[in-house]
């Protein structure tokens, strides 16, 4: 792919001698869904597939956008000194959001750049389109600007500009993932502190499948930051009673001993979800790590079943994929993963079950749901990347 955004680069802008290019991975959450705005854990691991780009800077205020992904595709100019009028600009929202937020942080930029992207997330899937363009900006900016950010920092700016400039109240587990990936590892992250650990997957006999909805539409802005609303009322109630910084400092045991001071049902069952999921996850990397991964498949259907039943994010399309793959005895586990209501779902496959269960799953979903689902065999990848 760099020679094509390369290539790409020079047909809409021109030959340009300084011009680099990049890559930033998606990422897949293995267990932990509904945790990371909540001060617990999660356990996602950064994907080969990804957005790439290519960028060069300026000598003047312009900024210029173009996606290879748009066949009617045109360069979209922004200003910097007019980053505002971007907040609602489609895509390019993204990049100008992360800009923006460098600049709250106090790095200027001096001059503009012209930046090409194309991506093999698919869109709208949950596998962090949006996370992995945002870091890929980030990482573009420190590389031209020179700026002293780490790594880290780059996912908590991603982050800043998702909450605060384009409007969605997500918590940090996608661009932490995107921009802390390893190969062949997971990152065990607990968001109430950022201390993390990688963990080696070493699937022995077993893939890992993404199973995509293909679901047109998802209602997931509103719906996600209504959830995020709900946990924290929750846990204000909680605080009157109990000593606590997030619902991941609870066990499921103090949970039960206090939840009453939770006055609303579907707050209380919110809140429930966030403590079990949380404690879920701490004993799926602890079996992982045991070499159980019987038991981590076991944790994932859990998963599943909480935000299902509890939750309530999945929708008939992501359950439909979660049972049917639960029926075939060798997928270990499977769960929706991301933010949920439309999206992918996370199975691990026995090698010799790949593909029953592409075809049984596949056909299950198109008699209930009348179109296809998609499958894709993943590999765990590195974090952002000059290439
Ligand atoms: C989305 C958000 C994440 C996280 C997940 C749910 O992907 O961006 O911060 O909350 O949903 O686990």
């Amino acid at each position: 792919m760099k020679d094509e955004v390369l290539r790409g680069f020079e047909e809409q802008y021109g030959k340009n001698d300084s011009v680099k290019a990049y890559f930033a991975p998606g990422r897949v959450n293995l267990i932990g869904e509904h945790t990371d705005y909540n001060g617990g854990h999660v356990f996602p691991c950064a994907l080969t597939i990804g957005t790439y780009g290519a960028a060069a800077k300026r000598d003047d205020r312009k900024m210029r956008f173009f996606s290879m992904n748009f066949d009617n595709g045109r360069i979209i100019e922004v200003s910097l000194d007019d980053l505002e009028k971007s907040r609602t600009a489609g895509w390019t929202a993204y990049p100008v959001g992360v800009v923006w937020a460098f600049e709250k942080r106090g790095f200027k930029l001096d001059k503009g750049f012209d930046m090409i992207i194309y991506g093999n997330i698919p869109n709208g899937s949950g596998l962090s389109s949006s996370a992995s363009l945002e870091v890929l900006t980030g990482f573009i900016l420190r590389d031209l600007y020179g700026f002293d950010v780490t790594n880290q920092d780059l996912a908590l700016i991603g982050q800043y500009s998702e909450n605060n400039f384009n409007g969605c109240n997500c918590g940090i587990m996608d661009q932490f993932a995107v921009a802390m990936g390893k190969e062949e590892n997971a990152i065990f992250l607990d968001t109430a502190d950022l201390s993390f650990d990688y963990a080696p997957i070493k699937l022995e006999g077993a893939k890992i499948i993404i199973s995509n909805t293909n679901k047109k539409h998802k209602l997931t802005d509103s719906a996600y930051n209504e959830r995020r609303s709900a946990c924290e009322e929750a846990l204000a109630e909680l605080q009157k009673v109990v000593d606590i910084k997030g619902l991941g400092d609870l066990t499921e045991e103090e949970f039960e001993a206090h939840k009453d001071a939770i006055k609303d049902d579907d707050r209380r069952i919110k809140a429930k979800h966030a403590v079990y999921e949380n404690q879920r996850t701490i004993e799926a990397v602890a079996a992982l790590k045991a070499g159980n991964l019987e038991r981590f498949g076991e944790l994932m259907k859990q998963s599943h079943i909480s935000l299902r039943d509890d939750y309530d994010v999945t929708g008939v399309e992501l359950d439909t994929l979660a049972e049917e793959a639960w029926k075939i005895p060798g997928v270990i586990g499977s769960r929706m993963t991301g933010g949920g209501f439309g999206g992918c779902t996370v199975s691990i496959v026995k090698d010799e079950a790949v593909e029953e269960f592409k075809e049984k799953v596949g056909k299950a979903y198109r008699e209930k749901i009348g179109y296809d689902a998609t499958f894709y065999t993943v590999s765990i990848g590195g974090g952002p990347a000059v290439i």
